[in-house]
């Protein structure tokens, strides 16, 4: 029965695209599977409003809404526990004394929060809040509250595992060795593109697609898709090396239907708009189980919601656990 914790979680802070399908929501039902995991999915509210503090409707607002992405692309609440972290207040106890072990000057240095800060500078002007600077804090006590949590990450969050393993070792040398130094499992998976050729699949860039989109919307946004900008006429010879319409064939269509595609291409036997159709298509039928699933749950709000108690219920008795022995530890036991 020794499983082996894995914890995950996202801010919630906006609807889900395929870029964290192929990023990490694959990863996880996969993982799920496997008898010799026990895996969290946190929500991370209280981390979200860090840079969030003055916008509480949509993060209350987007709670339900990443429950349903991860409900709808097959997460099953009987293999994963998924949890509202500020639900869990022994996380945040946690972070209170995790609080003392950790220099400012340390914080500042987090190559993460260093570029996060540097975008946020129309939020926190000249001086970021202490609660931004110490989020890395708070995110190790999410991962400590369960023991010898496994972290599956993208390398964004790498400092911030280093950052909660430091602060794990501090307590241990300090207090005893209660706390388990948890393990990042950086996730091989890759990033996905924007339909526009940027690097990064974002909100605030407009070149996503996502998971609660419609056929409609998934059609509209593929046929804005960059093409090779030297094919003007159908019968130019084209370069899918260079086409984003290309690139997502080979996420969602066949091997076969991906030669064909380009070799109709390069061959300038066949057009832009026949290949963006075929294309949205065949997304549209990846999104199509997904979109039924998300369906359900709109029309059921109340099942999102028993999902997310028993979840949350479940996590803070884990959680609760670990408190326990450290008070014992930093002798704040007083009763017991
Ligand atoms: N920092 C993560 C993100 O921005 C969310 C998160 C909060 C998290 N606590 C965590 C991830 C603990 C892994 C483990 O998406």
């Amino acid at each position: 029965m020794n499983k082996k914790r894995i914890l995950t979680g996202d801010r919630p802070t906006g609807k889900l695209h395929i870029g964290h399908y192929f990023g990490s929501l694959q990863t996880r039902v996969k993982m799920q599977e496997n008898e010799e995991y026990d895996p969290y999915i946190l929500i991370a509210d209280v981390q979200a409003l860090t840079d969030n503090f003055n916008n509480p409707e949509k993060v209350r607002k987007n709670v339900r809404e990443l429950a349903m992405d991860y409900l709808s692309v097959g997460i099953d609440p009987t293999k994963t526990t998924i949890y509202i972290q500020s639900m869990v207040p022994e996380t945040a106890e946690l972070t209170v004394f995790y609080s003392n072990l950790v220099t400012i000057a340390r914080l500042e240095r987090n190559p993460t929060v260093k570029t996060e800060i540097a975008q946020k500078r129309e939020l926190f002007g000249e001086s970021v809040t202490y609660g931004f600077l110490g989020y890395p804090v708070s995110q190790a006590a999410d991962i400590t509250a369960f023991e010898g949590a496994l972290v599956p990450v993208g390398e964004d969050q790498l400092p911030l595992i280093e950052q909660c393993r430091e602060i794990v070792r501090k307590f241990n040398s300090i207090y005893g060795e209660v706390l388990i130094e948890p393990e990042a499992v950086l996730s091989n998976a890759k990033r996905i593109k924007g339909l526009d050729g940027n690097e990064k699949m974002g909100k605030s860039l407009g070149n996503a697609i996502y998971l609660a989109d419609s056929e409609e919307e998934v059609n509209k946004k593929v046929m804005s898709a960059v093409t090779d900008p030297n094919r003007i006429k159908k019968d130019d010879l084209g370069n899918p090396d260079v086409c984003m319409v290309a690139y997502y064939h080979k996420l969602f269509s066949s091997e076969e239907a991906c030669t064909n595609a380009c070799e109709e291409c390069r061959a300038g036997k066949r057009g832009c708009v026949a290949c963006k159709r075929e294309l949205a298509n065949n997304i549209n039928e990846f999104l199509k189980p997904i979109r039924e699933k998300r369906k359900y749950y709109e029309e059921n709000p109340e099942v999102v919601d028993k999902i997310l108690k028993e979840g949350t219920e479940k996590a803070r008795i884990t959680a609760k656990e670990t408190m326990k022995k450290v008070k014992k530890a930093m002798m704040l036991d007083y009763f017991e």
